[in-house]
């Protein structure tokens, strides 16, 4: 399957405001602070921090970006304090940025769209962005794409410090996942860098320094967004989307015009021991594509990994894909639904059990104390049907039970990825909903225990807000 328009960026001749999703693909170009309306009553225990990350700036120059996910990674920080609730949004100044902004055009190829005066028989060479995932590590804020590069905020002002002096022992892997995993049983963190046909697992301690390095090999070339991890093992999804070099580098069409899935070849689950002390294991399962996990644990000898996967991920990938007609102001195909699997992994055994949980849904969540433990509810960001990966709610499953609680926004809101933020024994979820019937957004924050029963407060901002993708809770010491 494969689709492919113009590769560069286009003129901006559309009216996004056609779709009620318009706020998510509008650029925010000012960088801003203030305290921000409150209704409701915000919790006395939620004490601290929301940061998120995603594109902020979509358009230069009457030029925008082919692809939602792609832009200038720009950090909103909304910081709750007993008396007041202050927002803040500051754009990473990757090279790119600095340098485009003084230009005032677009300089350099990104993953959806060349640069204006690329010569289309050169590769792309896709420059960072930091516009993906943020996390809150020793008293520093990392911005990481999928990519090449991690960029280093001060959590405090915002400010970009640089590229991130991170502690890597062999400097080889360069190509990041944006996703990370924090161990809770030592506070280490794991990041994953690829290689083609190896994925490099690279573990820093609490304090920042580098614990070790485990390289797995894959049994084929997959491009991965995410990874998941249990207490013992590495758990990577490889479904079966790998870039066709020949559309890449022999025909330099952009990174996501060159991706080539393939469903008929179904998902290879690849386990591999946390220390690299024995080998890899490779378990075939039905195919899913997987932008994110939600969790991993191991159950005796098995290993179960919950996942959202699509069996077709049209939002992304064939013919006028969701991701990419809303940055037309068209709805584009949305159809395959994302679904919670549950995929039961048996050591000696290639063949696994799958099962779907829940459907329609996206950007799962659970709490960070049981990241890769057996736990019971997890938390997502559902979507109406038909209308891909744009989150229209938010829900808390019983894995067991299969009980389900949740509350949907209005007709013209949107969410994002909702954040939980433990409080005690108890937490709060919180996620930014744009309205586009008012043009502003507002930070909704719930009881996690009771959904249905709408916000417990809402953070007014002044502004609509891009479609940021995710975020990380750090809570007031
Ligand atoms: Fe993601």
């Amino acid at each position: 399957m494969t689709s492919r328009t113009d590769p560069s960026a286009h003129v901006d001749a559309v009216s996004l405001d056609s779709l009620p999703a318009w706020p998510l693909a509008t650029s925010m170009t000012a960088e801003r602070d203030y305290v921000a309306r409150v209704e409701g009553t915000i919790p006395p225990g939620l004490h601290g921090t929301l940061y998120r990350n995603g594109p902020g700036r979509f358009d230069r120059a009457g030029l925008r970006k082919n692809h939602l996910l792609d832009g200038d990674g720009m950090i909103q920080a909304i910081t709750i304090e007993p008396d007041a609730v202050r927002y803040r949004n500051r754009f990473v100044r990757t090279r790119k940025y600095t340098e485009e902004s003084l230009a005032n055009r677009f300089l350099y190829d990104t993953w959806s769209t060349r640069r204006p005066d690329a010569d289309p028989t050169d590769p792309p060479a896709i420059e960072n962005q930091a516009g993906v995932t943020v996390v809150h590590r020793n008293d520093t804020l990392y911005a990481l794409d999928d990519g090449p590069g991690i960029y280093e905020l001060d959590p405090v002002t915002l400010d970009t410090r640089g590229p991130a002096a991170l502690d890597i022992p062999d400097a080889q892997p360069t190509l990041f996942t944006a996703h990370t995993r924090i161990d809770p049983a030592d506070d280490s963190w794991t990041l994953v860098a690829g290689s083609g046909h190896h994925q490099h697992t690279i573990t820093f301690d609490r304090h920042g320094r580098a614990a070790r390095q485990v390289v797995v090999p894959l049994p084929r070339p997959a491009w991965m967004h995410d990874f998941l991890m249990t207490e013992t093992h590495f758990v990577f999804v490889c479904h079966p989307l790998s870039i066709d070099q020949m559309r890449f580098v022999d025909w330099g069409w952009a990174l996501w015009d060159s991706f080539d899935w393939r469903p008929d070849e179904g998902n290879l689950i690849v386990v591999a021991d946390r220390h690299g002390q024995a080998p890899p294991q490779v378990f075939e399962a039905p195919t899913g594509f997987m932008w994110h996990g939600m969790n991993a644990f191991d159950r005796g000898a098995e290993i179960v990994v919950d996942y959202i996967g699509y069996t077709e991920p049209d939002h992304a990938f064939g013919p006028d894909p969701q991701l990419r007609a809303v940055m037309e102001g068209r709805s584009g195909n949305g159809d395959g639904p994302g679904t919670l699997r549950r995929v039961v992994l048996t050591p000696g055994r290639s063949a696994t059990t799958e099962e779907v949980l829940y459907a329609n849904c996206e950007f799962p969540q659970v709490p960070g104390r049981l990241s890769g433990r057996p736990y019971q509810r997890g938390f997502m960001a559902t979507t109406r049907p038909g209308e891909g990966v744009l989150p229209s709610g938010v829900a808390r499953v019983d894995l067991d039970s299969g009980e389900v609680d949740k509350f949907q926004f209005d007709v013209d809101q949107y969410g994002v990825e909702p954040i939980y933020a433990p409080d005690g024994d108890a937490g709060w979820l919180l996620t930014i909903v744009n309205d586009a019937s008012i043009g502003a957004a507002h930070l909704a924050v719930f009881d996690a225990e009771h959904l249905a029963a709408g916000p417990v407060a809402r953070v007014h901002l002044e502004h609509t807000t891009p479609f940021s993708f995710h975020g990380y809770w750090s809570p007031k010491p």
